[in-house]
């Protein structure tokens, strides 16, 4: 972890909550869902000990679901003398099953198992005192997704609520502090979820919700500041969202020490390189290098048709033209020290690289690959260590920075040369730009129509434990892709013969497994049509119907 990490915890963090996870994605949602309530959260490995969580002194701790039987051979298991210390905990699904198992209770088969929406019934006397369903009906519905289900309760614990086929949908022992719900108070479904999570935080364990964004802009800041001093910083500027709102961040802290460095490889979405430069030019009081290396790159992919060929020409071509920056800004003898770069926290999370605020390594496995030229070495300073990705857009609204930067999708380093099958020439690059525009007008329309209805915003998933379904979603990833085959077609009166464009439109949350997305008929039609009669040398609109797997959200 980075020291710039370690230090913005101990300011923004003293009331902090850990997840201890047992399945990777319930982890996020929980922590996501706590830091929403404004108190700042944590995710842990499961197999993190009690001594170690005692280092990381956390106000309270939740045991996520996790799709394992607590009974299954390499099941995960909770150290017990996390339980001894003193910390309220509060279980979800697999959360409980391992507290009541750990604690001496039991966890059978039931019949049928349970998946959806569920009828709950608190106890007539722990269910209606217990604090965690204070101010909730005796009657509610939650979300339950398992097989398994806590037989008998430990010692000293009371059964606070049932369904019909769970006896122990929750229990808790007031005494220890320790609650714990079989069903899922993390997804939306879970209609009084938040209320539930509201009374273990702000009542069970006393906490504030004082994790501001404006708190945590301000000690973001404080720690850049006191991490730099006076030295020099550059900043790798892409374009993208993590970036951008690092270098706002960076801006607001250091101004003038900071230079963006905005390799312009002349691959980029119709109108990028000029937003990027307007913002970062009249809105940031920064130095911004805009380095023209359209004609380099063109000269460098002429011919090149294999893809990782594209890519690896593009990448190492970036860092020439990168390092060529600094060193000519060292000409002044005020050497760059760091390099700052938009490393989020689930990187971290799923490289595994953060267990309990120890010093393990942080960098995202790409950034050991930076090709440092002899003699060159930065420290590095990752503001966005500790933030996901919706914070990350958050942190950037209240930076100051447009929409359309913090809202923008993934977008491939190397640009649209992965999206140009075969060769890159100047002419594809221009068909592709004007046809990706319409596409990204026309689907940035329906997402807002979409946001409109259901309150979901771009991309936004409901995600429900253990195979659940998810539900919810709007448009993912969208763009156009260009072919290396022309077709006949008919214009007027006249025979054409031209490129088609390919849409492909996804549905995902991580971008590891994706689905495309059903769209409207209309929809579709409406992009077609445009790109036909806006897009010359265009003739034919095709959709990818391909799910990844096993095709891949990219065609190349
Ligand atoms: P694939 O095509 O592998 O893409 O399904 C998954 C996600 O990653 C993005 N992508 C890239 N991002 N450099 C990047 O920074 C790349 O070379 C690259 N290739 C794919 C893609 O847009 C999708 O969101």
């Amino acid at each position: 972890m980075s020291e710039f990490s370690d230090m913005a915890k101990t300011q923004t963090t003293d009331q902090k909550v850990v997840v201890v996870d047992f399945g990777a994605q319930y982890g996020q949602l929980i922590a996501r869902r706590v830091r929403d309530l404004q108190v700042y959260s944590e995710i842990v490995p499961c197999d993190i000990t009690a001594d170690e969580m005692r280092k990381l002194s956390p106000s309270a701790i939740i045991l996520s679901g996790g799709p394992a039987s607590v009974y299954a051979q390499d099941a995960p298991t909770l150290d017990p003398a996390i339980f001894e210390l003193g910390i309220p905990v509060l279980g979800f699904c697999y959360g409980q099953q391992i507290m009541a198992v750990t604690l001496g209770g039991s966890v059978g088969h039931t019949e049928k198992g349970e998946y959806g929406p569920a009828p709950l019934t608190l106890d007539e006397e722990a269910g209606v005192t217990s604090p965690l369903f204070a101010n909730t009906p005796n009657e509610q519905t939650v979300w339950m997704s398992h097989r398994d289900a806590v037989a008998q309760v430990p010692d000293g614990f009371a059964v606070t609520a049932s369904t019909d086929v769970c006896p122990v949908a929750a229990m808790e022992c007031t005494e220890k502090k320790l609650f714990a719900t079989q069903f899922h108070p993390e997804v939306r479904h879970t209609p009084y979820g938040n209320d539930l999570l509201k009374n273990f935080l702000f009542g069970i364990c006393d906490l504030e919700a004082s994790w501001t964004m404006d708190g945590i802009i301000e000690d973001a800041v404080a720690a850049i500041r006191e991490q730099v001093g006076d030295a020099r910083v550059i900043l790798g500027l892409s374009g993208g969202v993590d970036s951008s709102v690092v270098a706002a961040l960076c801006a607001r802290a250091i101004g003038k020490q900071l230079t963006c460095v905005f390799v312009n490889h002349g691959l980029l979405r119709k109108g990028e390189p000029e937003e990027v430069e307007a913002v970062f030019t009249k809105q940031f009081d920064v130095d911004f290098v805009h380095v023209h290396a359209e004609d380099r790159y063109a000269a460098l992919l002429a011919d090149v048709t294999d893809p990782e060929q594209k890519r690896s020409i593009i990448g190492s071509q970036f860092w020439k033209e990168f390092f060529a920056v600094a060193e000519e800004l060292a000409e002044d003898g005020r050497p760059v020290k760091y390099l700052a770069q938009g490393t989020i926290y689930p990187d971290i999370i799923e490289s595994g690289a953060r267990k309990t605020g120890g010093k393990a390594s942080t960098i995202k496995s790409h950034h050991n690959l930076i090709p440092f030229p002899d003699g060159v070495s930065f420290d590095l300073i990752e503001p966005l260590d500790h933030f996901f990705k919706d914070e990350v857009r958050a942190l950037g609204s209240a930076l100051g920075l447009p929409d359309y930067i913090v809202n923008r999708q993934p977008f491939p380093g190397p640009g649209l040369a992965i999206r140009i099958i075969g060769t890159v020439t100047r002419d594809k690059l221009e068909i592709l730009k004007n046809a990706d525009a319409i596409v990204r007008e026309e689907l940035d329309a329906y997402n807002a129509e979409i946001a409109a209805q259901s309150g979901v915003s771009n991309g936004e998933v409901v995600r429900t434990c253990a195979g659940g379904p998810e539900i919810e979603r709007s448009v993912w990833q969208y763009f156009a892709v260009l072919p290396d085959i022309k077709s006949v077609g008919v214009m007027g009166d006249e025979r054409t013969y031209g490129y088609p464009i390919i849409l492909r439109a996804v549905e995902s949350s991580d971008a590891m497994t994706a689905d495309w997305a059903k769209l409207p008929y209309e929809v579709l039609a409406r992009i077609s049509s445009r790109i036909v009669a806006e897009v010359p040398g265009v003739n034919r609109v095709a959709y990818d119907i391909t799910s990844k797997p096993p095709a891949t959200i990219e065609w190349e």
